[in-house]
């Protein structure tokens, strides 16, 4: 029997926390080289949703915010993520009053007075929520209008062992869990997987209509 205390979101909170408080000060300088798709992804959702209010789950330091904002000159944009020390360096690339930013963590819907959004996105954030990923599409199907989309870009699996255990170490899940539950809660528009670094790992962009 484990004597190990079970995950639970909180904990995972508090272990990103920390963790973001030191790879806060080199995520830009470094992401670039192994978050790969994010650009591809908001083309693609840009193609399909005419989004007037966004939401970006996990959005850290705001990269994917100015993207959004590029794609969506007139959307209202709200970023969510739990680390006070990304959500701050966002804060700081903010160039107008149409963007909001949330500290919290996303285990439950955050749409105001029954004001939905036309897109959520989740760029590389789901596969850090361990436990919760569940929950957190769950929660971004209620946040969703009718007709909305989700877009997710994220890493999907590795058949390297070693490679799996040091994502582990990053607090990152890589068993490709994420795509058949998308794929169940919403109606797929684009399910794809991608190779990077000739085969080390595989990364993946969704994007689904909500359709009761
Ligand atoms: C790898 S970063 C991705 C940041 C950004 N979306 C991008 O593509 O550059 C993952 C982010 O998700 C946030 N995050 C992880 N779990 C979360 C949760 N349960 N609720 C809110 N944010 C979370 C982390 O704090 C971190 O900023």
């Amino acid at each position: 029997m484990s004597t190990a205390a079970a995950d639970t979101p909180a904990r995972t909170g508090a272990a990103l926390e920390r963790y973001y408080q030191f790879h806060s000060r080199i995520y830009d300088a470094t992401r670039w080289s192994f978050l790969f798709g994010r650009e591809s992804a908001l083309m693609r959702a840009s193609c399909v949703a005419r989004a007037q209010r966004i939401l970006e789950v996990g959005c850290g330091t705001g990269r994917n915010l100015a993207g959004l904002r590029r794609h969506f000159p007139h959307a209202h944009i709200t970023g969510v993520d739990l680390s006070e020390q990304m959500l701050a360096i966002a804060a700081k690339k903010i160039r107008d009053d149409q963007t909001t930013l949330l500290r919290r963590s996303y285990s439950a819907p955050v749409h105001p007075d029954g004001k939905r959004f036309d897109l959520v996105l989740f760029s590389y954030a789901l596969s850090m929520f361990n436990p919760g990923w569940e929950q957190a599409i769950d929660a971004a199907w209620e946040d969703l209008a009718e007709g909305g989309c989700i877009a997710v870009v994220d890493f999907s699996h590795s058949n390297l062992a070693w490679f799996r255990r040091w994502m582990g170490v990053n607090h990152v899940r890589m068993e490709g869990h994420l795509w058949p539950y998308l794929g169940q809660k919403f109606v797929p528009l684009l399910d794809e997987r991608f190779t990077a670094y000739g085969g080390v790992w595989q990364y993946g962009i969704f994007i689904g209509r909500k359709q009761r």
